[in-house]
């Protein structure tokens, strides 16, 4: 059986997760977050006391990574790295730096490849990342860039920060942004770029269900040409 995917790509904040994981349920696909592959190993970096933007470091670490994703009745991704579930500690500031730094490692990006490329063969998938439509799957069947204004995705990041008890002032989290997206795009190791076969869709001026619709009638009209 040969099963379809998705590639969506696009900076950090523009709703990636939110919206890729709504339009994977009502697809009846697997949602599979590539992102948080790349935090844990962040997070790993930073338990184990190694520079994350270290390459030999991060590199010496790889034979000991043992990530593990598992698929909840909740139908939620949830990490391991080893045998403790790190789903939410992936998600603290400090670790968006990690991962941003380790993912710049091309010895890690190899390494991480086959894992997703496996997911991908064996279900139908909604994939979000950086470079799924241009590295990881690039004969996906559907391909959509995901963007929005700096401004708008750390307005909505601060509200995701307090509502996970995490609260951050705006003008620092607007300068992380700008400097995660001069980072991801700028690398040299699968830069984050829309493919050319990529449709983009832009969710600045949409709230979150305009977004949801907008992209699902995206994908949908894509899956049916
Ligand atoms: O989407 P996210 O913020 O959870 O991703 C965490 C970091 O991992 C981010 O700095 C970019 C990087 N990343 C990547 O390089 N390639 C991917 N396919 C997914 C994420």
């Amino acid at each position: 059986m040969r099963f379809q995917s998705i590639a969506i790509d696009g900076p950090a904040g523009a709703g990636k997760s939110t919206l890729a994981k709504r339009v994977a349920g009502a697809l009846g696909f697997l949602y599979v977050d590539t992102g948080a592959i790349y935090r844990t190993l962040g997070l790993f970096a930073l338990r184990s006391g190694a520079d994350p933007a270290d390459p030999a470091a991060v590199a010496e670490l790889l034979p000991r990574f043992s990530v593990r994703m598992d698929y909840g009745p909740d139908g939620i991704q949830h990490m391991f790295l080893g045998q403790e579930d790190v789903t939410q500690a992936i998600r603290a500031p400090e670790v968006s730096r990690a991962s941003s730094a380790v993912s710049a490692i091309p010895e890690v990006r190899t390494y991480l490849l086959e894992m997703q490329r496996e997911l991908a063969r064996s279900h139908n998938v909604v994939m979000d990342g950086r470079d799924i439509g241009t590295v990881v799957l690039p004969q996906a069947d559907v391909k959509v860039f995901l963007t929005a204004s700096p401004e708008a995705r750390a307005q909505r990041r601060c509200a995701e920060l307090s509502a996970r008890g995490m609260p951050q002032d705006y003008a620092a989290v607007l300068a992380e942004i700008v400097e995660r997206d001069r980072r991801d795009t700028t690398r040299a190791a699968a830069p984050l770029r829309q493919a050319e076969d990529a449709l983009l869709v832009d969710t600045t001026h949409l709230d979150l269900e305009e977004s949801f619709h907008a992209l699902l009638e995206t994908v949908k009209k894509e899956l049916e040409a």
